[in-house]
């Protein structure tokens, strides 16, 4: 992350998309979208395309990979070869996508009632077919909704967004360039229902103030995500709003 250019990042108090520094991108989610699997979602959350897809609870295999008290979350999250044309990094499973996958499996051990399936394992897949900056929240997001359709027992439907700091100014939900050229970056995924916060990631230096602040604006972000991931489930079912 360079910080020479967030100067440029915001005009008049509006960042470069136009957006306020309150203002998240656009979200729209749909649910079962894949006929194979216990549960799935789409999600386009401004230039980010996202698929998930959950299977299980199936016998953890290797066996070795299994708990016999609990089942185990294996979340396996990949950037398709055409999703980015970025020349660092290259897609599939490489370093970054193992730790994206890790930090969304402890995202889901939260809310899963894992003590119903000892022995078993639910593979949650998250394929970013268009990336632009703040996949692994829009990745959690859309997973959340695959989970929730595919009938495993949940405590709660977890949402995530970022939140950045360009200059002095606290951003919400940063795109592509202002992931590349902002002063921080901070993931995190909350818990709606306790506000329980599951994932919290920083990248980049902010006083203890400011990370208040970030995640009081994720919670109030999240007011709105919640909301279009209900919906997305409620019309699986035929109602708006379920
Ligand atoms: O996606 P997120 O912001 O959660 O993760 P990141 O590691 O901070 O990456 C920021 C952005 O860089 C991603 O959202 C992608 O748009 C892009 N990226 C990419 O295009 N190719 C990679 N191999 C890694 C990141």
């Amino acid at each position: 992350m360079s910080k020479k250019e967030s100067k440029d990042l915001m005009i008049d108090g509006k960042r470069l998309d136009g957006r306020n520094p309150d203002e998240l991108r656009s979200i729209s989610i749909k649910a079962n979208v894949i006929k194979n699997a216990m549960g799935s979602a789409y999600i386009e959350w401004g230039m980010n395309k996202i698929v998930s897809a959950v299977y299980g609870p199936s016998e953890a295999l290797p066996k070795h990979t299994g708990d016999s008290e609990k089942a185990t979350i294996k979340c396996r999250y990949t950037m398709a070869p055409f999703s980015s044309l970025e020349e660092h990094g290259r897609p599939g499973m490489n370093r970054r996508a193992v730790e994206i996958s890790k930090v969304t499996s402890e995202v889901f051990s939260n809310i899963v009632l894992l003590e119903k399936f000892p022995g078993n394992e639910i593979d949650i897949y998250i394929e970013v077919l268009q990336g632009d900056g703040g996949t692994r929240a829009a990745g959690i997001t859309c997973a959340a909704v695959a989970l929730a359709m595919s009938g495993i027992p949940i405590r709660d439907i977890p949402f995530a967004v970022s939140v950045g700091k360009i200059g002095r100014t606290l951003v919400l939900d940063m795109n592509k360039i202002e992931d590349n050229y902002s002063d921080a970056d901070v993931p995190m995924a909350i818990n709606p229902r306790n506000g329980e916060l599951t994932l919290l990631q920083m990248d980049g230096i902010l006083t203890g103030e400011e990370l208040s602040r970030a995640i009081e604006m994720a919670r109030h972000a999240g007011e709105t995500i919640s909301r279009i991931q209900r919906n997305a489930i409620g019309e699986q079912y035929g109602q708006i709003d379920a």
